[in-house]
């Protein structure tokens, strides 16, 4: 078993992890003129985020190695932190915006040490989510800048 690579795949699975329950919080506090959107958007990003959780498990399984499932390790292997403050839509979707840049960083990192191990099949899997992830931060960037300014009062 590659332990180099199974030690990395649960730090991604911890973000995975951290970042689900983060969108289940925004999904549910998020308010004001574009609630209907980021509500359903938010909604939409959380399963992402837990399909993507049981693909990395499994694919830690089938490395013969065994995947975190506790929330105590779960936060305290992710690099991704939790958000128990931000109230307002905007500062909801730039967190994200950094989090899914952040995550695209490490899973083009694992891609790199999989590809360097000669594991293709885990290579190809982070890679796959890495372009998703990008894809993911863009939009949600996208969203930031065609907002209206804020009407001065
Ligand atoms: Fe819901």
């Amino acid at each position: 078993m590659d332990r180099t690579m199974v030690t990395e795949l649960n730090r991604i699975l911890a973000d995975y992890t951290v970042l689900y329950q983060k969108l289940r919080g925004y999904h549910w506090r998020v308010s004001g003129p574009a609630f209907f959107q980021l509500h359903e958007k938010f909604g939409e990003l959380y399963e992402d985020a837990a399909a993507k959780a049981d693909e990395l498990a499994e694919r830690i399984l089938a490395l013969g190695g065994e995947p975190l499932y506790t929330l105590r390790d779960a936060l305290a292997q992710a690099r991704l932190t939790e958000d128990g403050a931000t109230a307002e839509a905007a500062g909801m979707v730039q967190a994200l915006v950094d989090d899914y840049r952040t995550l695209g960083s490490h899973l083009r990192a694992a891609a790199s040490s999989a590809a360097a191990a000669g594991d293709t099949a885990t290579m190809n899997l982070l890679e796959g989510f890495a372009d998703g992830q990008e894809k993911t931060a863009w939009m949600l960037s996208a969203w930031l800048a065609q907002r209206p300014a804020p009407v001065a009062a």
